[in-house]
C-alpha cells in the first residue's frame, strides 16, 4: 500500500498552456503514457495573453517572407544572444506547426483568397503574424485542448508539483498536492517536461495571473539543471494603467500592428526620437524603454502612461480586428477605443531566460528532465519578438514531447526508484508552515518581493540598485523560511503561496544576480551604468545559474558557434 496517492506514467508534463498541451499531444502520439498536470484549470494559461498572433513565415500576405528572414529577425531581435539552432528550427518549423493547428480545427482570420491572414508586429520584416482577431492564444489553447483530451492522456487539474524526485542522476518522479483537498500526490515517471511559463508574479505590475510563480525554473534548479540568461525579463510596452484594479493587463501589440500610434502628453509621436524607422513597430525592449522615459521625464498621460490611439482606423475595423481590446477598455475603463486613445505603460510579461535545453530534444542538463515554452531558454536571446512565443511553444512543445517519449522508450525496462528520504523531506517541508508556532504571513513577504523587484530589478538597472536588490532578496529568503499558516490544508491559498514564494525567490535571485553580472545593456537588460553593448565580452556568452552545494552559483558559458551559412543570413539581411 502506497503512503500517498500514486499515479504512474512514462511522461509527466507539468503545465497545460500551449507548450504543455503540444508536448503532451506529441508524447501521446509516440505511444507514451502521459499525465498532464496543471496548477489551475485546463485552458487557463498565459498562452491566451499572446493575443495578437503566432509568428510563422507562411508568406500569405507578404510573399517575400521565408524562414531565413524569420531567422534573421529573431536573431537580431534577440541581439544575437539566441541559441542559433533553436532560432533555425523555430523559423523552419513554425509554418508547419501553424498549418497543423489549422487541421486540428483552429479558425484563423482569412485573406480574401482564403489563406491564413497575417499582420505586422514589432521587429518582423514582413506581415507574419497569423491571428484570430486579438484572441489568437485563446483559439490556440481551445484547439490544443480539444486535440489533447482526445489523445488519451490523463489530465490532473488543480494539482501543484512542489518537488522533482530523482533516482541517482535521473528523474524518477514528481511530488505535489491537490489544491482542493491539500492531500499529497506522487507521480512515478521516467521523464518530466516543464511547461510552467514564467515568473510575472514576482513583479506587482504584470500581465501574468496568479499561477506564474517560476515553478518550472525553480524545480529545475533544485533538481540540478542549469538556468541561463535569467536577466532578460520582457516588459511588454503596453499594459493598462487605469483603473488601478486592472493595472498591468495586456494591451496587445496588435493595436500597434494595426496602425496604433503612441503620443505623449504634448501630443508628440515620441517614437520618432527613439526609432524613427520602425516607430511604434520597433522591438518591445525599445518601445518599453521609450514609454518609460517619456513618463519619467514628465511627459506622461494623466495616469502615468502614454497615449495609444487606434481610433483613426474607424469603429467597424477596430471592433473586427481588436474585439477583446474594445470590450476590455469599455468594461474596465469606460473608454471607447474607437473614439478615444488608451493609456498604456510597460507591464512585466515574459522571461527570455529559463531552463537550458538542447535545441533538438528540449532535454535539460538533468537526464529525464525536459522544458519547453517560456520555462525554457535560448530561442529568444536578449529580447523576444512578439508572436514568437506562440510559435515557440508549438515548435518546441512538439520537440519536447518527442524527446521525452523517446527517452522514456529507451528506459522501457528500467525500473526507476523513488527516494523515500527525499519524498518525506518534501512532505515535511510542505507541512512546516502549519507547525511553526510563530512566523510571517506569506502575503506580506510576497508584497515585499514585488516591491523589491519593481524598484531594484526593473526596466532600468544599476550596480547599486542590483546589489541592494540582492541583499533585500536574501532578507526575504530568511523571512520566507519562517512562514506561518493557520487553518487546514483544504483549499488554503495562503499555504499554496508559501511554496510559490520559495520558487519566486529562487527565480528572482537568479534574475538579480545575472543582471548584476552582465555589465552591458543588451535587449531587455538595460544597465544605466553600462549603457552600450559590450560585444567583445558579453556578446559571446550566456549567463548561467546552477546549484552548487545548496548555494546559487553564477557563471557564464560561450554561445554555441553558428555555422557559416547561417551567419551569412544574419549578416546579409535577407529581405
Ligand atoms: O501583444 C501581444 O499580443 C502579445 C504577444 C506575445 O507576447 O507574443
Amino acid at each position: 500500500m502506497e503512503k500517498y496517492e500514486t499515479h504512474t506514467h512514462d511522461v509527466i508534463v507539468i503545465g497545460a498552456g500551449g507548450a504543455g498541451l503540444r508536448a503532451a499531444i506529441e508524447a501521446s502520439a509516440q505511444g507514451a503514457s502521459v499525465g498532464l498536470v496543471c496548477k489551475s484549470l485546463l485552458g487557463k494559461a498565459h498562452t491566451v495573453m499572446a493575443e495578437g498572433g503566432v509568428a510563422a513565415a507562411l508568406a500569405n500576405v507578404d510573399p517575400q517572407d521565408n524562414w531565413k528572414v524569420h531567422f534573421h529577425d529573431t536573431m537580431h531581435g534577440g541581439k544575437m544572444l539566441n541559441n542559433w539552432r533553436m532560432a533555425q528550427l523555430h523559423a523552419q518549423e513554425a509554418p508547419d506547426r501553424v498549418r497543423e493547428l489549422e487541421h486540428w480545427g483552429a479558425l484563423f482570420d482569412r485573406t480574401k483568397d482564403g489563406k491564413i491572414m497575417q499582420r505586422a508586429f514589432g521587429g518582423h520584416t514582413w506581415k507574419r503574424l497569423a491571428h484570430v482577431g486579438d484572441r489568437t492564444g485563446l483559439e490556440m489553447i481551445r484547439t490544443l485542448q480539444d486535440k489533447g483530451i482526445h489523445s488519451g492522456m490523463d489530465v490532473y487539474m488543480e494539482c501543484t508539483i512542489t518537488h522533482l524526485l530523482k533516482d541517482g542522476e535521473r528523474i524518477s518522479g514528481a511530488f505535489g498536492y491537490w489544491r482542493e483537498s491539500g492531500r499529497f500526490v506522487l507521480f512515478k515517471t521516467k521523464a518530466v517536461i516543464l511547461a510552467t511559463g514564467g515568473v510575472g508574479k514576482s513583479y506587482k505590475v504584470t500581465s501574468n495571473s496568479w499561477e506564474y510563480t517560476g515553478d518550472g525554473q525553480a524545480l529545475a534548479y533544485d533538481a540540478g539543471a542549469d538556468l541561463i540568461d535569467m536577466e532578460f525579463i520582457q516588459f511588454h510596452p503596453t499594459g493598462m494603467v487605469w483603473p488601478p484594479s486592472v493595472k498591468g493587463i495586456l494591451v496587445t501589440e496588435a493595436v500597434r500592428g494595426e496602425g496604433g500610434t503612441l503620443t505623449n502628453r504634448n501630443g508628440e509621436r515620441f517614437m520618432e526620437k527613439y526609432d524613427p524607422q520602425r516607430m511604434e513597430l520597433s522591438t518591445r525592449d525599445v518601445v518599453a524603454r521609450s514609454i518609460y522615459t517619456e513618463v519619467m521625464e514628465g511627459r506622461g498621460s494623466p495616469h502615468g502612461g502614454a497615449f495609444l490611439d487606434i481610433s483613426h482606423r474607424g469603429a467597424e475595423y477596430v471592433k473586427k480586428k481588436l474585439p477583446s481590446m474594445y470590450h476590455q477598455f469599455m468594461e474596465f475603463a469606460q473608454i471607447d477605443i474607437t473614439k478615444e486613445p488608451m493609456e498604456v505603460f510597460p507591464t512585466t510579461h515574459y522571461m527570455m531566460g529559463g531552463v537550458r535545453v538542447d535545441a533538438d530534444t528540449a532535454g535539460s542538463t538533468v537526464p529525464g528532465l525536459f522544458a519547453a515554452g517560456e520555462a525554457a531558454a535560448g530561442l529568444h536571446g536578449a529580447n523576444r519578438l512578439g508572436g514568437n512565443s506562440l510559435s515557440d511553444l508549438l515548435v518546441f512543445g512538439m520537440r519536447a514531447g518527442l524527446g521525452a517519449a523517446q527517452y522514456a522508450n529507451e528506459l522501457r525496462d528500467n525500473t526507476l526508484k523513488i527516494d523515500d528520504v527525499h519524498l518525506e523531506k518534501a512532505a515535511q517541508e510542505m507541512l512546516q508552515p502549519f507547525e511553526n508556532a510563530e512566523g510571517e504571513n506569506p502575503y506580506t513577504v510576497h508584497q515585499a518581493l514585488q516591491e523589491v523587484m519593481g524598484s531594484y530589478v526593473g526596466v532600468f538597472r544599476t550596480k547599486e540598485k542590483l546589489q541592494d536588490g540582492i541583499e533585500e532578496i536574501q532578507v526575504l529568503k530568511d523571512r520566507a523560511s519562517q512562514l506561518r499558516i493557520e487553518g487546514s490544508r483544504m483549499y488554503n491559498p495562503g499555504w499554496h503561496l508559501c511554496k510559490d514564494l520559495k520558487s519566486m525567490l529562487i527565480v528572482s535571485e537568479a534574475i538579480a544576480k545575472c543582471a548584476l553580472q552582465r555589465e552591458e545593456s543588451r535587449g531587455a537588460h538595460s544597465r544605466v551604468d553600462f549603457p552600450k553593448y559590450n560585444d567583445e565580452k558579453w556578446g559571446k556568452v550566456n549567463s548561467v545559474i546552477s546549484k552548487d552545494n545548496g548555494t546559487m552559483k553564477i557563471s557564464t558559458s560561450p554561445l554555441p558557434q553558428m555555422p557559416e551559412e547561417l551567419r551569412q543570413i544574419v549578416e546579409g539581411g535577407h529581405k
